[in-house]
Order: C-alpha cells, then structure tokens, then sequence
C-alpha cells in the first residue's frame, strides 16, 4: 500500500506524545487532569429538552448550511458582541465546531499560487495544531511566526519580509490566543488588518476563546475590519459553542465573514461536509440566543484567574491570561517539568514544545508548560498550589 507524503512530516499528536511521556511513570499522588482544553463548567440546562423536542429532525438529512433559525441566531449574536449586521443567508454558515472549519476553510480559500509562487499561510507559534496541518493539505507553506513573551504572546507578522507577505494567501490568528492567553487589541487587529489589505491576503480569526475574559470582551476582527472599511473578504471569524457554552461534545460552532469566501465553503461543505443534526441544530440556535449560562460560566472562570494570580502571581515571568482558561507558565523545560510534576505530585500539564514547532533550531514552547484551568476552583487551587512547590520552591 502506497500511502501519501503530504502528511508524513507531521509530528505525533501532543496527546499521545504526552502519553507516551507520562504513562510508564506512576502518579506521585492524587491525579489531577490539567492537560486538554476540555470545558468541565455546566452545560446550559435546556440542552436535553430541545434535544427531546426535536427528535424527528434526526429523521432528516440536516440543511448543510446550517437551518435559517440556527443562523439567524448566530447573526443576532455577532450584532449583540460586535455591533455588526451581516446577513445571515450569505455571510456565515454552520460548522461542526471550529476545528474542521478551520482545516476546512483553508480548503476552500487557499489558491495553488499567489502571484506565481507557492502560497503562504502565516502561524502563530505555539499554535492550534490544524492550522499547521490546513496549510500542509493544500500544499501552502506554513510559516511559524513566534509569539512569544517579547512579542506580547502574539505573532507579530508586520517584521516578516516583504516576499513572504507578498505569497500570503492566509493569516491565522488565535485571539484569546491558545495558549497564551493574550488578546489581540483593536489596534492589534487593525495593524494586521492593514497588512492583509496592503498585500492581499485573508485573516483568519480563531476567536473560539472570546466570552471566556476577566472584564473587557476581548475585540472582535469582524467589528474591526468593518470599522476600517476594509474589504468584506478580508476576515473570516470562527467561533465555537465548546467553550462558550461548555459543549465541546455537540461540535458547533461557525464561521462568518464576506459572502463570497462563506459561498466557497458552502460549496466544499455541500459535497465533503459533515453537517450538524438538526436537532443539535436547535441547541445550538438556543445557546446563541442566550447569555445567561454564559455569564455564569465567566464568573467562574473570572475566579479561577484571581486564585492562579494568588498562587502563582509572584513567579517570575508568570503571564496573567487576559482570557481562556490557559496558563501558559515559565519553566526551564517543559517536558522534563511535566514528568517531574507527574512522578512527584500527581499532576498532568502539557509540555509547551508539543503545541510549537521548531524554527531555526528553537521551539518557542521549550521553556514552558500548559495548564488548564478546567478542574473546579478549589481543586484547580490546590493543584496550583502543589505545582508551585514542586516546580518552583
Ligand atoms: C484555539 C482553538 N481553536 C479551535 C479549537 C477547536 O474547538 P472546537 O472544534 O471544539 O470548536 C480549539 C479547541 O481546543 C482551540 O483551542
């Protein structure tokens, strides 16, 4: 069997990677998951109730659009956060969740060649894997673009050489940035914005992290680049219920921005896309229409920053998330703080080198480990609290 090159470059998973790094050792005590972003707060309570109202629909094909209710819904959200109209029909369509729609989307966009030459897609490092694994499947170059402690945590693209912007094709930007935590500013994103319009190409904002902040909402590229007047196609933005809403099993988000770039992923979707079922179709509609199991989710997240602040706020290089439920925490190597961690406490944080890839003989993650602010606040507490003795005292 003769299988494709275009993926055998990809390193292993970070999860299995971090299986393969901890699983021979024995737990140095009480287990405590702080690795995979995986919302634990409640689930708004009318989910099983919709679910139980709709069950015909799973009798249906679903619309692959995403059902008009489900994406007026969504339009009605994005006026509420952003103060910007878009219409519904032609400017956002359903996904099943943001991963696929961000490996979709570039899918759909990417051209074979941006002024003859092979195109460009621009990565955050550290990073959400599929970016990288996007830019691979349509043949693009993927360039890592640190965004590290000196750049504010976020990828500073306007230092990239002119024949680098001049192939780009895609910008990814995560803003809450997972890992890290930073927001991107209104000014961040008009800066990028500009450089996208000056040398043509498409931002792609993964925003999946945006009602999870301590008190300003972060700002969103949509309301941006609309308030810049800059060309409709400029900006797609991808949201997701996962983390808003604490359902990262009902995989349901979207992606908006200009009608054409939204018809062009209709269209891959119609023929390659797995659409959501309609009666998971009516939750999502309903989640999108209401803030309130939102408001709680935050408030207990707004928690937990101020307990990691209090333990861990005296660490030197510690960077207070702005938002997310990350903390993106300094150590001299994460990999050997991770299994150090495991064997003496117990505890299971992510290696930062596994969301990064290596550039000119450095991994922006090396020095760093991910820890996830999921468990419950107390626990959470605790846990950081061991943490700071084993990897800090
Ligand atoms: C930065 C980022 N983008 C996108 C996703 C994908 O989320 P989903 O597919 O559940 O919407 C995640 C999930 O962890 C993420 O951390």
């Amino acid at each position: 069997m003769t299988f494709p090159e275009r993926f055998s470059g990809l390193p292993e998973y970070a999860f299995p990677r971090l299986r393969r790094l901890l699983d021979a050792h024995a737990p140095g005590g009480e287990v405590v998951h702080m690795t995979i972003g995986e919302p634990k707060h409640a689930m708004p309570g009318f989910v099983g109730e919709v679910i139980a109202g709709n069950l015909a629909g799973f009798g249906n094909y679903p619309p692959n659009d995403g059902s008009p209710e489900l994406l007026e819904a969504i339009a009605g959200w994005i006026k509420r956060r952003y103060g910007v109209a878009i219409d519904a029909a032609t400017q956002a369509m359903a996904l099943n969740g943001t991963r696929e729609g961000l490996f979709n989307a570039a899918i759909a966009l990417c051209p074979e060649e941006v002024r003859g030459q092979k195109p460009v897609v621009l990565i955050p490092n550290p990073f959400y894997q599929v970016y990288a694994v996007a830019a691979q499947a349509v043949g693009a170059e993927p360039v890592f673009v640190p965004a590290s402690a000196e750049t504010g945590f976020l990828p500073d693209y306007t230092s990239l050489p002119k024949d680098i912007l001049n192939r780009t094709a895609v910008a990814y930007l995560c803003s809450p940035s997972n890992p890290q935590g930073a927001v991107a500013s209104r000014e961040d994103w008009a800066t990028l914005i500009a450089l996208a319009e000056k040398h043509d190409f498409q931002i792609f904002a993964d925003e999946c992290y945006s009602e999870i902040y301590r008190d300003t909402p972060p700002t969103g590229a949509l309301e941006v680049a609309r308030e810049g007047g800059a060309d409709p196609e400029r900006v797609l933005i991808f949201h997701s219920l996962s983390k808003r809403s604490n359902m990262p099993g009902l995989r349901s988000g979207f992606v908006a921005g200009g009608p054409e770039s939204i018809a062009q992923i209709k269209q891959l979707r119609a023929y390659a896309g797995a659409p959501l079922p309609l009666p998971l179709q009516r939750v999502a509609e309903k989640a999108w229409a209401d803030e309130a199991h939102v408001e709680t989710s935050r408030a207990l997240y707004q928690e937990k920053y101020a307990a990691a602040d209090a333990v861990l706020g005296d660490l030197p290089g510690y960077f207070a998330p702005q938002a997310g439920f990350f903390l993106w925490l300094p150590v001299d190597d994460g990999e050997a703080a991770a299994l150090r961690l495991w064997q003496e406490t117990g505890i299971r944080v992510l290696p930062g080198a596994y969301l990064a890839r290596e550039v000119n003989g450095q991994n922006p993650g090396k020095n760093y480990i991910r820890v996830a602010m999921v468990a419950p606040k107390d626990e959470m507490q605790q846990a950081l609290e061991r943490l700071k003795r084993c990897l800090y005292a």
